[in-house]
């Protein structure tokens, strides 16, 4: 088939814009894919010989990245001329909660969005088809056309002859399996209302994803089903968290219920595992978002019910480091404790909004001396995350026994493949005693533990 789109820009070369190229320049050997990003730092790293060093860690990733950069996949702070070149814009820019003014603590803020619109409007050149990839509250498409509709026309500076189609393709990939999931969606949404646009970016799609895996919807429609979709997995979580808090008290094991209620195909088996709460940068805005949207539709309800799954988000959290003061005597002040990982889940560098901050800043709050190890997180990235009064209390270190030396207790808040099979006969050598291990993601071989001679804590069960 006859493609007509040979130039594709990507604004925005985060955790979703790199990838998601990376995977479309695989693919699609005959278009060139340029992302750009005003941040030159990001795209030093993007660009760095050594693949290790690339700003998004991604399993698969640095494979790809290997064999299609300077092929036909580029990463440059060249803004405007990548937008001159396009054929189809993408924008994959990040979309924050607002820090202050209306909808403060709940809406997006959207003003890198508005930046982008505005810098397409004025740089593009003849027919464009910009993309949203960037989630976005519904009716963001309006404001984009909007931009691009009155830059286009009432400005007399710029050229009348552009034209836009604006199209919206949530990205649902997740993190830590981000190219397994551009490489094989469960489906791909394409929202809008120009039919030959549709087809051109469905036609991209076709390369590697079947038809029938395609859904075309409006523009709203498709907007609003990727807060749905995180509303709902989110939910789920919350979900199951709250039963952990049950079985602990009950003596049932959240382990079980998962696979009992999992098997029943209409609730469905994935997403049932309990831990310390979601993070990640989409689930809390996006409900924070649903909220605001619902709360100004006067649906006040709907925004309370999807406001609970929150509540139980911040809840879980807090109790886990409830439980860790009560389990050592009621006080940790002074106390080493051990983290074992900070990344909001595992197989990612990332830890925003990740739960095992929070726990974190409680038990630092309580007096603790945290020696903090992840795999993949680094020890400035923690610095930015912890805040400079906290350093004293806090120190990283680059494996699970130099962080376990001496300590009262390991908490374990990541579920990295490594914590799985870990030595806890050589790992009781060096703690204090009593030495205690709380888990709070399920993992790891609670018998080798306790035969070892700690203490355990296990979310969701009895122990
Ligand atoms: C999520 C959505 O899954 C994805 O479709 C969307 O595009 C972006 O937001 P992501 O945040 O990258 O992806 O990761 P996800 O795997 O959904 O995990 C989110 C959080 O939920 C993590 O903190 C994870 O540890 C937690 N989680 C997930 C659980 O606690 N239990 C589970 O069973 C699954
Ligand atoms: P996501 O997880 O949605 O990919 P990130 O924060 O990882 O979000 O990435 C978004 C990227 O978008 C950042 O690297 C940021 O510098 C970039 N960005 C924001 N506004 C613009 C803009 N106007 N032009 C180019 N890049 C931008």
């Amino acid at each position: 088939m006859e493609l007509k789109i040979k130039n594709v820009c990507c604004i925005g070369a985060g955790f979703v814009g790199g990838p998601t190229m990376a995977v479309m320049s695989k693919f699609c050997k005959e278009i060139i894919f340029n992302v750009v990003d005003i941040n030159q730092k990001r795209i030093d790293a993007w660009n760095n010989e050594d693949l290790d060093k690339l700003p998004v860690y991604e399993p698969g990733l640095k494979e790809i990245v290997s064999k299609t950069r300077n092929e036909n996949l580029f990463f440059s702070t060249n803004v405007k001329e990548s937008i001159k070149n396009a054929d189809m814009i993408f924008i994959s820019v990040n979309t924050p909660t607002k820090k202050s003014g209306l909808g403060a603590g709940k809406a997006s803020d959207l003003k890198w969005v508005e930046n982008c619109a505005r810098e397409v409007a004025l740089y593009a050149i003849g027919h464009t088809i910009v993309v949203e990839k960037s989630t976005l509250p519904v009716k963001t498409a309006e404001t984009i056309k909007r931009i691009l509709h009155y830059e286009t026309t009432a400005n007399k500076n710029f050229d009348n002859k552009k034209t836009f189609a604006i199209l919206s393709n949530p990205e649902f990939l997740s993190e830590g399996t981000a190219i397994n999931d551009l490489e094989n969606p469960d489906r791909i949404l394409i929202g809008g209302e120009d039919e030959d646009a549709m087809n051109e970016l469905e036609k991209i799609y076709l390369n590697w994803v079947k038809k029938e895996k395609i859904i075309r919807t409006n523009l709203w429609s498709s907007e609003l089903s990727k807060l749905i979709a995180n509303a709902f997995l989110a939910q789920r979580i919350s979900s199951i968290n709250s039963v952990s808090a049950l079985c602990e008290v009950t003596g049932a094991d959240v382990n079980d219920i998962s696979l009992a209620i999992g098997f029943d195909k209409r609730i469905g088996k994935l997403f049932l595992n309990s831990g310390p709460g979601f993070g990640g940068s989409c689930f809390k805005k996006d409900i924070l978002n649903l909220v605001y949207i619902c709360d100004h539709y006067g649906l006040h309800t709907v925004s309370r019910y999807w406001n609970e799954v929150l509540r139980i988000n911040v809840w879980q959290q807090k109790r886990i480091s409830s439980i860790i003061v009560e389990k050592l005597f009621g006080t940790i002040s002074d106390k080493k404790i051990t983290i074992l990982g900070l990344a909001f889940k595992a197989n990612t560098n990332d830890t925003r909004e990740s739960p095992a901050i929070k726990i974190c800043e409680d038990l630092i709050e309580e007096g603790a001396i945290l020696k903090i190890y992840d795999p993949k997180v680094k020890e400035s990235q923690i610095k930015k995350l912890l805040p400079e009064k906290n350093q004293v209390n806090w120190s990283y270190y680059s494996s699970v026994l130099e962080a376990a030396y001496d300590s009262h207790a390991i908490v374990v808040l990541t579920e990295w493949g490594d914590f799985k099979d870990l030595n806890w006969t050589e790992i009781k050598k060096i703690m204090k005693n009593p030495s205690w291990v709380f888990d709070t993601r399920n993992i790891i071989d609670v018998q080798k533990a306790k035969s070892s001679g700690l203490q355990t804590w296990v979310l969701g069960q009895s122990t």
